[in-house]
């Protein structure tokens, strides 16, 4: 006996439902669908400039330029962590901030730590909490501080603060658009280090083309947009990364360990004096 219309139907919108909450997809927000993972415009990657964000420029759009100095005015009328918090979330001139993401994701961790790490961007834990790397990649990466006595003693951020839709990566103009607050964060926490975690956040805060693979464990300098007070700046393996493929740990262990000699060179006197 054939089946009714209305079961095959229900079967197919069921095989359906099921197929897309496997790719991961766990929230409707609209009646419509949107394809909010479409990036309008091409992704451009900057020329590489050695330290410094990249100056918005014509070919950036002039809503980008527009929304990246208004990101900046708003950094720097900012004198504390908790400000910058409310800064970035009244801003709206990030598209992020309007492609689903349920709030601002910030930071956590010490105010006044000496290491900073600065991931990617939120996913769809972060997203949900409001804390950053607090998913399965999170806990990895507090595990990996924990080895070497970090955990707790960490100040963590992203390059964007909400979350990208469908977890891509963020596109450059996002980027480009929070980084006057991931510089104020910067500014205010005063790290003696900097992490960068995976590579869109190495490959953009260090102006580079290079992959992860090539950039990981080669200390480089990390100068403000602005100019001014250079920091040390390591660029590390993802820990989602690492999950997926763990065969690879090796590396970010001789990543972390290069983390903490250099941390404990900072402490030790000087033979010169
Ligand atoms: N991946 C990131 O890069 N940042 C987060 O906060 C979570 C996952």
């Amino acid at each position: 006996m054939s089946a009714h219309p209305d079961e095959t139907i229900d079967r197919e919108l069921e095989s359906a439902l099921a197929f897309w909450r496997d790719a991961g997809l766990d929230t409707c927000v609209e009646d419509s669908p949107v394809d909010r993972v479409h990036v309008p415009q091409p992704v451009r990657r900057s020329p590489v400039i050695v330290g410094g964000a990249p100056a918005p420029t014509a070919s950036a759009g002039p809503d980008v330029a527009a929304a990246v100095a208004e990101a900046k005015s708003r950094a720097s009328e900012v004198e504390t962590l908790d400000a910058l918090a409310h800064a970035i979330r009244a801003f709206d001139g990030c598209p992020l901030s309007r492609l689903g993401a349920k709030q601002a994701v910030f930071a956590r961790g010490k105010p006044d730590a000496q290491v900073m790490l600065i991931g990617e961007g939120p996913g769809a834990d972060e997203d949900q909490r409001g804390e950053p790397f607090v998913g399965k990649a999170g806990q990895l990466l507090d595990r990996m501080l924990a080895a070497i006595d970090l955990k707790d003693e960490v100040f963590i951020t992203n390059t964007v603060f909400w979350r990208p839709p469908g977890n891509r990566t963020p596109t450059l103009e996002e980027q480009m658009i929070c980084a006057p607050f991931v510089e104020r964060a910067i500014a205010l926490v005063q790290p003696r280090l900097l992490v960068l975690v995976g590579g869109a956040s190495a490959k953009f805060m260090l102006k580079s083309d290079e992959g992860i693979l090539k950039l990981r464990g080669q200390w480089r300098d990390w100068r403000p947009s602005e100019g001014g007070q250079t920091y040390p700046a390591l660029p590390m393996l993802h820990p989602a990364y690492l999950l997926r493929q763990p065969r690879e740990k090796a590396k970010a262990w001789q990543d972390l360990l290069s983390l903490g000699t250099r941390l404990a060179g900072l402490d030790a006197p000087s033979l010169e004096s």
